[in-house]
């Protein structure tokens, strides 16, 4: 046996066991690793793993090309671009990293091409708290009425770095030039699985293209609680070695942040990039395109 394998809840999720990510995998193993990723609904978490930076790197590069930290981040921590401090240490005065995604969102979502997976590895966790939650938006999505999807399906939602919703604290006197608002189809074929996604944020999404704003308001409030109801949820507490993979294409998630100020939490951060998002109207017109 390659690896053992065990659902996490009903929807969403596999932990695997028995298997050290650090020594060389087969393209078998791998494939048979990303498959049940994918099965799973897009969580997979590796228990007892012990990483370095390099191992966590050469790792996610095994699921696509990896994105560099952005420039404008704030906190370096570690020296390899690839890798972000998730933490709230503190260390001779200076933070050691910053804590983030702690709203629903999915990763990047607010670039042209965002992140595909993101990879995250538990250095030091809090004994209780700090939990990562992850909503299945395949599920969201199927759930939807037959009208509303059709309506979805055309679509387009604006997503942005600086959207209020997200940053009503923060007072922007002038927004910077990176990551200027980009659009998206609301609804998200998945590269892979060919499954359709709800693909909005609360985090990131502002409104929709070509509605006025009190309807698109009313629209997107519907689907900002419609998509993390407790049903999609799978809560992960994590434990430390824990590597968990996500795939921001067809989840959103929430960092919980209960512990800070009572515990300390420490986590690495490795991205792997990933496609323009095209929507399920978009795929047909280009094959439409391309017969005729
Ligand atoms: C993130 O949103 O990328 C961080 C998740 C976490 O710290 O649990």
């Amino acid at each position: 046996m390659m690896f053992e394998s065990a659902p996490l809840s009903p929807h969403l999720g596999v932990r695997i066991s028995n298997l050290d990510v650090t020594k060389p995998l087969s393209d078998e193993t791998f494939a048979a690793l990303r498959k049940a990723w994918l099965d799973a609904n897009g969580v997979l978490v590796l228990s007892n793993q012990t990483l370095t930076p390099p191992q966590q790197i050469a790792f996610s590069r095994r699921f696509g090309p990896m994105k560099h930290r952005d420039t404008h981040r704030a906190f370096e921590g570690v020296e390899h671009p690839e890798v972000v401090v998730v933490s709230n240490k503190v260390v001779d005065g200076k933070r050691l990293g910053r804590i983030s995604g702690v709203f629903w969102h999915s990763d990047s979502s607010y670039d042209v091409a965002p992140v595909s997976a993101t990879l995250l590895y538990g250095l030091e966790v809090p004994p209780a708290g700090g939990d990562t939650m992850f909503a299945n938006q395949y599920l969201a999505y199927d759930t939807l009425s037959p009208r509303m999807k059709t309506m979805l399906c055309e679509l387009k939602s604006v997503n942005d770095y600086y959207n209020p919703a997200t940053y009503k604290n923060r007072q922007q006197v002038e927004r910077p030039s990176v990551h200027p608002p980009v659009t998206h189809p609301i609804v998200r074929r998945h590269p892979e699985t060919s499954r359709d996604a709800l693909y909005i944020t609360r985090g990131f999404t502002s409104h929709i293209v070509g509605l006025p704003a009190d309807e698109a308001t009313a629209i997107l409030e519907f689907l900002f609680t419609h998509s993390t109801q407790p049903e999609f949820i799978y809560r992960h507490h994590w434990q430390r070695g824990d590597l968990v993979v996500w795939d921001n294409r067809c989840l959103q998630h929430y960092a919980v942040n209960d512990y800070d100020g009572i515990y300390t939490r420490c986590m690495h951060r490795t991205s792997v990039q990933g496609d323009v998002p095209v929507g399920p109207g978009e795929m047909s017109r280009a094959s439409q395109a391309v017969a005729a």
